[in-house]
């Protein structure tokens, strides 16, 4: 079953790729990849042509069948966001197409480093990100997240670096810098993933490892050694892992993302490397998307909440699992805040605010918030609370066993869920409210807030600061890292510069190792003109790429004309050292 995909050209009922094997060479003087995607087709209809999503690529020569005979192909014409469609002339029986191509040095998938904006200084690194639909930047491909492909690549890299895919992976540096991979599974465009860098590879458990620089090995084997345990966790709740090995690239703090779920492979930012494991749940998260995302995928980017939904819920319950409740209710409630701001933000009637979304005529990067993550999380709790936890875990797990290796649509979930779940049950059919869910802006009526014990005392605690006792008498002994984020979110709005430089004396919250903690402080600061912040404020933009952290900061501060400046400034300095998906949404918010 295929819906049609608004952000691709691709006509995959006609004629559609279902193997790659992609052959390129990484130039990082010219900052080029260059090479030959060739394909394997299946001709549905006896069509002339085949099309493939480009953008920014140049294409050099198409061929078809093993014995590559020169074929014709034209690009139609280019859109700002979607690109340029490819077409290339086939016959009936066409079973293989090549297109030889270069990419742009400006290919907003690819983000190349140089030596300094890496960890170890001495060489050159790159990346992928292609969610959402930039795989078309850096390999001509059928870009929508309907089609599935399975690839095996061929990468020619200079001999002192290594190169991970989103495949299987090599751990050792070879001497010719030629690197082999192979992904057996069927995925997605948009789970392409490539990085070539000065990586060394550390073994966590059977199953699991980390890439990194040398620089970073040791942090992170440190921050994530718990990831095995995860994957065991994860397999409690849905089922058999499908991928073979979980590994993770650690990246460089330009990467744009927290954690990016490519297959085998999540790329991770290095701004969670928090020294106390205290924001693992990103490494739940990425490897959560295993199941929801990676097995079974978001046909289309409207329905990107069954990606990001689906994960945001599964990752709290390995969290449960691991540290159990208490600890879990925290994220909820932070993630619940997060949703109010985005709700607040988008309007509580904007349409983006359904999880079914409608980015017709949109980059579907400017529609994917916090709606699908946590109106979504809290849609699929309140259909576990409305039929017991054994009976929806055992529906999910026959979700994601129906669709395995298959993409679905909003669609596709709603008739499941009527199907196995709600079977006829007029009264559980109104209790769901799937209307109200899915297709109504804001949030349901009957919707209940979650909670947590742990942060109500972070509140009574907060309550008598208020009341008059000193920052550094409060019983704060033995907070993690979520309720220091807690306490920093519920401060008041406006604080004079000695509650500031109190609260700082106490808590050393701008000198903190803790991103969050930090983001959250800056945004305090900044609102509040705390000058013996600003050093390390504007080290932490100039540094971190990481758009989550980035757009607020930025927000607060262009809202005086004297932080407006302070922030073009800094962006001016920073701007180099940030990835083409922040820069696209900075430049926007600071024009
Ligand atoms: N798949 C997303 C990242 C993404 C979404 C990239 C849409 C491009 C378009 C990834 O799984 C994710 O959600 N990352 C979050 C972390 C998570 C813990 C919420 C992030 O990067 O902040
Ligand atoms: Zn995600």
């Amino acid at each position: 079953m295929l819906s049609e995909d608004v952000h691709s050209f691709a006509r995959p009922s006609e004629a559609v790729a279902t193997h790659l094997d992609l052959n390129i060479d990484v130039d990082f003087g010219n900052k080029v990849l260059s090479g030959q995607a060739a394909y394997q087709i299946e001709n549905k209809t006896g069509t002339e042509e085949i099309v493939f999503d480009t953008r920014g690529l140049q294409i050099e020569q198409a061929f078809v069948g093993d014995d590559m005979e020169p074929t014709s192909f034209r690009l139609g014409t280019p859109d700002e966001v979607l690109g340029q469609p490819l077409f290339v002339k086939i016959k009936p029986d066409t079973r293989r197409v090549t297109i030889k191509y270069r990419t742009s040095p400006e290919a907003a998938a690819l983000q190349w480093l140089n030596p300094q904006q890496t960890a170890g200084k001495q060489h050159p690194f790159l990346f992928t990100q292609s969610q959402a639909i930039l795989a078309r930047t850096w390999i001509p491909i059928q870009d929508s997240p309907g089609i599935r492909i399975t690839y095996s690549a061929t990468v020619q890299v200079p001999a002192e670096l290594l190169a991970v895919m989103s495949a299987s992976n090599p751990t050792e540096k070879n001497p010719r810098g030629v690197y082999n991979f192979e992904m057996r599974q069927p995925i997605p465009s948009y789970l392409m993933a490539l990085s070539v860098g000065d990586l060394t590879f550390r073994e966590i458990g059977p199953q699991t490892g980390i890439y990194a620089e040398p620089a970073t090995i040791e942090a992170a084997a440190y921050e994530f050694a718990e990831m095995d345990k995860m994957l065991v966790a994860a397999e409690k709740i849905y089922g058999k892992y499908r991928w073979d090995r979980y590994d993770l690239l650690v990246l460089p703090p330009s990467f744009p993302f927290g954690g990016m779920e490519n297959p085998r492979l999540t790329f991770v930012t290095p701004t969670v490397l928090a020294k106390d494991r205290s924001l693992t749940s990103l490494i739940a998260h990425e490897l959560a998307h295993s199941w929801s995302g990676n097995l079974v995928t978001n046909g289309t980017w409207n329905d990107f909440w069954l990606n990001e939904g689906f994960t945001v819920y599964f990752e709290r319950r390995i969290m449960e699992e691991l540290y159990g409740k208490e600890y879990a209710d925290m994220l909820q409630v932070l993630g619940y805040q997060d949703l109010r701001h985005t709700l607040e933000e988008l309007g509580a009637d904007s349409p983006d605010t359904r999880l079914k979304l409608d980015l017709e005529g949109r980059d579907p990067d400017d529609g994917l918030t916090d709606i699908a993550y946590e109106k979504g999380n809290f849609f699929l709790q309140h259909i576990e609370k409305a039929v017991g936890r054994e009976r929806f875990d055992a529906f999910v797990n026959k979700y994601f066993a129906t669709y395995a290796f298959q993409s679905t649509y909003t669609d596709t979930f709603l008739n499941f869920l009527r199907s196995e779940l709600i079977q006829g049950d007029a009264a559980l059919a109104e209790k769901i409210n799937i209307e109200g869910w899915v297709y109504t802006p804001g949030l349901p009526q009957d919707f209940v807030a979650p909670s947590s014990d742990r942060f109500a005392k972070v509140a009574e605690t907060f309550r008598s600061w208020q009341k008059g006792v000193p920052a550094e008498k409060l019983a704060t002994q033995g907070w993690s890292s979520h309720e220091w984020l807690h306490f920093i979110r519920m401060l008041p709005e406006d604080m004079t510069q000695q509650q500031l430089t109190e609260l700082d004396k106490a808590f050393h919250f701008t000198t903190s190792g803790n991103n969050e903690v930090l983001a959250a402080w800056f945004l305090h600061t900044i609102r509040n003109n705390y000058a013996s912040a600003d050093t390390a404020l504007q080290a932490f933009l100039t540094t971190v790429g990481r758009r989550k952290f980035l757009v607020p900061l930025y927000k607060q501060l262009i809202k005086t004309p004297q932080g407006k400046e302070k922030a073009l400034a800094i962006y001016a300095k920073a701007r180099p050292n940030y990835h083409a998906v922040a820069t696209v949404t900075l430049d926007e918010l600071l024009k």
